[in-house]
């Protein structure tokens, strides 16, 4: 590997992958559209190029589309040859894949290849860019080699980071680069699109927005991306059909339309298609109602059965889409140059804050009475050991067994000791308490450990039959390295039934629901739970 150690990362951006569009800042967002309005005009005004271009052959770039695709595959394709870099097309129907070969050991070989790669994915298996982004990091500094790059090019119903960039350039590009507010409709299919979910960050490129979201309730936006862009402060508006839209005043300059995605729909939807694609798909009665100036974008491709934009709008002036899909090479071929080292060395701004915000959720409590001998081991109280108490307050009864079970089994509390479900006087509320007489320690780890198995309960330390410590224990910020955790998402690479050892990973959000890192599917408290 020593051939390998020569090539040093010299650019600011080598190394970094692109799985979210939040993976990069807005400042080395606008980076992005800026230089690819400079590449654009260079072309058009038929300059030198070379300054854009990496010219590098020990740079490698795979493209690995285990998903068809048109425009991302070909536009990344001649993205990557405008660089004259190494090109490989991996080809994933003839791989080892269909040997259950698993997504880490095929990129893991793969990256011995080059000193230094750049991979383009595109899956139906969601948060494979960003558990490989680890993985291969991983591997990477084992062996000595640079870290690899990557891009997602589309990985289920989750994100298209690169389709959001092209999109929001097309956007910028009618706006005349004005980032001051944006007025945009989003129509179709919002629930399995996973254009419209980047939205909800990627529209934070302006600074103002305000968004219309046309779909019937079968193909509504995932309250999850919806919170997401309330938590960004965009004013949302919803309307079942576009019919119910024209019939109000206030039309959005920018529509931008999805496809009815009928291979990730269910039997019970499918049942439904013509009046869902009715509800959605643009009539010709209705062009007069558009603003002026008003432009349609569209990812593509459009379904040639059920077009949500009829063909007879190509010719008019509402047609966004065809310049748009043409910015995906544009701004691919930014991306590529800023990822293999050759733009990005005058990027002034913020990066990505990566630094977590430390959350202190055990907390011990100070000002509590200890005078009273509350707690008892059967009939007897207690005299000296740890009494957990509050476990699951205020939920159902099983529930509560269930919390007190877990924490018995993940804790190996195999100790003398009893357990039960009680009425709280105070509020007349049901809780868990588990009296663990003799035990001495609860280490902080035990501690971390007791917060995400059964959050919100309060962890008391007796000694001569008196509480002389006393802690509360909330939810932790992460949920973590625990072998009874998984992400119920079947299309998650970290999924058990993925077989791919992506270790399950869930982060908080204000509302105490947990977000897989990979697939960012959001989940109830006790779903992340297998026991
Ligand atoms: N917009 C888009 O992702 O198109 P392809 O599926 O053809 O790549």
């Amino acid at each position: 590997m020593k051939q390998y150690q020569d090539l040093s990362l010299k650019g600011r951006f080598m190394g970094r992958s692109l799985s979210v569009i939040n993976d990069f800042s807005l400042d080395e967002l606008w980076y992005l559209y800026r230089k690819t309005e400079k590449l654009k005009k260079a072309v058009e005004d038929k300059e030198d190029l070379s300054p854009f271009k990496i010219n590098d052959a020990n740079i490698g770039s795979y493209l690995v589309f285990v998903e068809p695709s048109t425009r991302t595959k070909e536009s990344f394709l001649n993205a990557v040859k405008f660089h004259n870099i190494k090109t490989n097309i991996f080809d994933a129907v003839t791989s080892s894949f269909n040997k259950k070969e698993s997504y880490a050991d095929t990129f893991r070989m793969l990256t011995t290849y080059s000193p230094y790669s750049l991979y383009i994915i595109r899956t139906k298996l969601e948060g494979v860019t960003r558990w490989l982004d680890y993985d291969l990091g991983m591997f990477a500094e084992r062996m000595g080699i640079c870290k690899p790059a990557f891009i997602n090019a589309g990985d289920g119903k989750h994100e298209h980071p690169t389709q959001e960039i092209l999109d929001e350039y097309s956007f910028l590009e009618q706006l005349n680069f004005r980032r001051d507010r944006i007025h945009i409709a989003l129509v179709g299919d919002l629930f399995h699109g996973r254009t419209v979910h980047s939205k909800a960050d990627g529209l934070r490129i302006f600074h103002e927005v305000h968004v219309d979201l046309i779909a019937p309730d079968e193909l509504g936006m995932p309250p999850y991306y919806k919170h997401k862009m309330e938590a960004n402060g965009f004013v949302i508006r919803e309307f079942d059909s576009i019919e119910n839209y024209i019939r109000q005043e206030k039309i959005a300059p920018v529509w931008y339309f999805t496809r009815l995605q009928l291979e990730r729909m269910g039997e019970d939807i499918l049942q439904h298609v013509q009046r869902l694609t009715r509800s959605v798909t643009f009539r010709r009665e209705w062009i007069d109602s558009m603003p002026e100036g008003c432009k349609f974008y569209h990812p593509l491709p459009r379904n040639r059965e059920y077009p949500t934009i009829p063909v007879f709008l190509d010719k008019t002036s509402l047609n966004g889409w065809d310049l748009q899909a043409m910015n995906g090479y544009y701004t691919r071929a930014v991306l590529v140059g800023m990822l293999g080292g050759r733009l990005g060395e005058d990027f002034r701004g913020k990066t990505p804050d990566l630094t977590k915000k430390k959350i202190h959720y055990i907390e011990e409590v100070r000002d509590y009475r200890s005078s009273k001998k509350e707690y008892k081991i059967g009939t007897k109280p207690v005299e000296n050991g740890i009494v957990i108490d509050h476990v699951g307050k205020g939920e159902d009864i099983p529930t509560i067994w269930e919390h007190i079970y877990k924490t018995r089994k993940i804790l190996g509390l195999n100790v003398v000791s009893s357990h039960g479900v009680y009425l709280s006087h105070k509020d007349g509320k049901y809780k868990g308490v588990l009296s663990l007489p003799d035990m001495e320690q609860f280490d902080l780890i035990k501690m971390k450990k007791l917060a995400a198995i059964a959050p919100e309960c309060t962890l008391n330390i007796i000694r001569d039959s008196l509480v002389v410590q006393k802690y509360r224990i909330h939810f932790p910020p992460k949920i973590y390295d625990f072998d009874e955790i998984s992400c119920k998402n079947p299309d998650c690479i970290s999924h058990p039934d993925q077989h791919e050892n992506a270790t399950p990973y869930f982060y908080k959000t204000e509302a105490n629901t947990f977000i897989c890192k990979y697939c960012d599917k959001e989940h109830n408290y006790k779903d992340i739970w297998d026991i």
